[in-house]
């Protein structure tokens, strides 16, 4: 037998063994509003477990619930269900102030068990909610005598899938970054993953699993025990603990977005759905928009962030960026560099870092004038280098500098030298813990909220992961969170065609990424260097796109804040194509995805917010495609103009990449556009109601 399949066969009669049939498996059962997915929840030989059918195909095989604490029983077996489950319904919509969609539905079934222990007689709490996207299922511990706070050690929760998927996943155990390239393999090659992670099962159902509200706990990652036999894996604190907490407390939610074909996962609103509405009250001064930055220019050794070399973050260069941006119709100027720290080593000197102190050359008082009579806002910088102490102790005060100048967006950063978030205790012993883990989870949101109380929006670069908590904090607007175009100035390799027909089923389900598009000059390391002693990196660091598809990711990748991450004078000098840029919006009314397979290809179509223009984004990897549209999206009835930029005949990523058609055509509901995409190709097309 060849050796994929025995391992099928192996985790298959495992299953038998460990679970029982699933014939054997009843309990209470769950549907969703449109009865497509049915989750059953039960126990049996004194274990909790849940499974998943989605059309009459057991998606999750009986798969057990529970938690582990230190010095006290939990919930691992001698449970019993307690009777009398409660089932609630809900089915509301309620609107984005900014994001893919202006309003979501909220449309779920709900079931809440209870499981006793029977020894100790504790109990907890398993709220399940079924849409018609997929489900999400999370731990409610309750007030109880004699439990007040709690060491999580081992949380049990498994997701046993059927062997033969194919997924799309980045490893959680190499770095504790999600800075990475995403690989398709079978389930044998995986052992421990990132979430969100892809699969699609044999019957061409797509599977996402991830989480959502991640609060107070640590990050989920999942642990292949067997093949298809994943468990969570939470990311411990430096001392080992998972998590601490106290009773009350409930978990995040658990979630498995459940779609017919790939596509189906980008249109779900599951993620979202499973956080709790906005807690900050008038957001009104959270403003999506396009911006520009003195950024790219250090990625490709153009400048330098300190002072040692040719600093970026000057007061004139600045103005010079305001002044494009005032042109062109950007919101704001991201300055790296400005302030006193990034002189020498920066990712080792996290503690030099001051975020109210800036570089002599750079008068961030005239910055921020001469930006405010422009109309175009300094978007603000903190690199942390992973030192939260450090910054955790300037918190209030820089942020209170930026209110004060008028600065309502900022960036963060934790590119940590050691790769760890450093804290240092009141003895001044140095700790180290991960980026998912309940230290990190608890800065980020330490953050936001100390942002929210100044008007100001964060946009966190080497982030925890999203699981939506922008509904409930919507200047949580963006954050990095994978590799992003910056790999394409120094990555060996950089990130090939099909990295961006990968993102949008991956990544992108859990929420809006940084990835700043819209390079004009692919072969930046090509150019001669501006100083001897600040070398360009590898010719083989280049753009593997067409310039097509660099429009096109304004569309494909979605942000509030969305860079367009060239020099000025690169967009200069290519005013046709700069045009989609200038155009496109950052924020949208209506947002679908047409058609796609995983690291293939990908077509999404958008409708600006409060407007009816569309904007139509089409990506492909290595692969030359023609994809067609139908545009049935349209208002009927009401004729468009479409202006289209495709891919040249003769475009290729590697040997033609520049070539590019701009063509306008008459277009409506019933029609259907054919797009001719090339190898590491793409096309991005307005449609604008005629007569407008
Ligand atoms: C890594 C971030 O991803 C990048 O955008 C930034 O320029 C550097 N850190 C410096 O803060």
């Amino acid at each position: 037998m060849p050796t994929f399949f025995r391992a099928v066969a192996l985790a298959a009669a495992l299953w038998t063994a460990a679970t029982g049939s699933a014939q054997e498996f009843e309990g209470e059962r769950l549907r969703s509003p449109g009865g497509d997915i049915e989750v059953n929840v039960s126990v049996s030989d004194g274990r909790l477990r849940y499974a998943v059918h989605y059309l009459g195909e057991e998606i999750v095989r009986p798969s057990q619930l529970g938690l582990l604490f230190e010095s006290r029983h939990g919930f691992h077996d001698g449970l019993v269900l307690l009777e009398e489950p409660e089932r609630r319904s809900a089915d509301t919509t309620w609107e984005q102030p900014w994001g893919e969609n202006r309003f979501v539905r909220e449309h779920y079934n709900e079931l809440l068990v209870t499981a006793r222990h029977e020894d100790s007689g504790a109990v907890i709490d398993i709220r399940l909610r079924a849409f018609d996207d997929g489900i999400g299922f999370r731990y409610e511990m309750p007030e109880q005598p004699g439990i007040e706070s709690l060491n999580i050690v081992r949380e049990l929760t498994q997701f046993a899938l059927p062997p033969e998927a194919a997924a799309w996943w980045i490893p959680a155990d190499r770095t504790n970054r999600y800075e990475l390239l995403y690989r398709q393999t079978g389930l044998e090659e995986i052992e421990r993953v990132h979430t969100p992670v892809t699969f699609r099962l044999p019957s061409g159902t797509h599977l996402s699993i991830h989480e959502a509200a991640l609060v107070d706990y640590s990050g989920m990652t999942l642990m292949q025990e067997y093949t298809g036999g994943f468990r969570a894996a939470l990311r411990p604190w430096s001392d080992g603990v998972l998590v601490k907490t106290a009773v009350p407390f409930v978990s995040p939610w658990r979630t498995i977005q459940i779609a017919p074909d790939a596509v189906g996962l980008i249109n779900s609103n599951l993620i979202l759905n499973l956080n709790e509405p906005n807690r900050l009250g008038d957001v009104s001064w959270v403003k999506p928009g396009k911006y520009v930055g003195i950024w790219w220019a250090m990625h490709i050794n153009e400048r330098t962030w300190g002072r040692d070399g040719v600093h970026g973050a000057t007061t004139e260069e600045t103005m010079r960026y305001m002044d494009f941006a005032a042109e062109n119709g950007f919101v704001g100027v991201l300055v790296e560099g400005w302030n006193v720290g990034w002189d020498g080593d920066w990712q080792a000197a996290g503690d030099l870092f001051s975020f109210t102190e800036s570089y002599p050359d750079f008068d961030i008082e005239a910055v921020t004038r001469y930006g405010h009579e422009l109309g175009v806002e300094l978007i603000g910088h903190h690199e942390t280098s992973g030192n939260i102490t450090n910054y955790e102790q300037q918190l209030g005060a820089a942020f209170d500098l930026y209110e004060e100048l008028g600065v309502t967006r900022v960036k963060t950063g934790y590119v940590a030298g050691t790769s760890w978030l450093k804290w240092v205790d009141e003895d001044g012993v140095p700790h180290y813990e991960y980026h998912d883990g309940q230290f990190a989870v608890q800065h980020h949101l330490k953050v936001i909220k100390e942002a929210a109380a100044r008007g100001i929006s964060i946009n966190p670069h080497e982030p925890v992961k999203d699981t939506g908590l922008r509904r409930t904090y919507p200047n949580w607007v963006t954050r990095e969170g994978a590799r992003g175009q910056e790999y394409n100035a120094w990555g060996l390799p950089p990130n090939p065609p099909e990295h961006t027909t990968i993102l949008p089923f991956t990544r992108m389900l859990s929420g809006p990424m940084d990835f700043t598009p819209g390079i004009f000059d692919l072969m930046p390391n090509e150019r001669p260097p501006v100083r001897e002693d600040m070398p360009r990196g590898s010719p083989e660091s280049r753009v593997e796109t067409t310039l097509a598809k660099q429009l096109a990711l304004y569309v494909i990748i979605h942000s509030p804040m969305q860079m367009a991450a060239d020099l000025p004078e690169n967009y200069e000098s290519r005013p046709d194509a700069f045009q989609f840029i200038r155009d496109v919006p950052a924020d949208w009314g209506e947002t679908v995805a047409l058609a796609g397979e995983v690291g293939e290809y990908v077509v999404i179509a958008r409708r600006e917010r409060g407007g009816d223009d569309w904007y139509l984004g089409a990506v492909t990897n290595e692969e030359a495609r023609e994809v067609e549209v139908e545009l049935s999206f349209l208002n009927a009835g009401d004729p468009h103009e479409a202006q289209l930029y495709v891919d040249g005949g003769d475009a290729h990523w590697e040997s033609n990449p520049y070539s590019m058609t701009i063509e306008s055509r008459q277009v409506a509901a019933a029609d259907r556009l054919s797009l001719q995409l090339a190898p590491g190709g793409g096309a991005a097309v307005r449609l604008t109601r005629a007569g407008q």
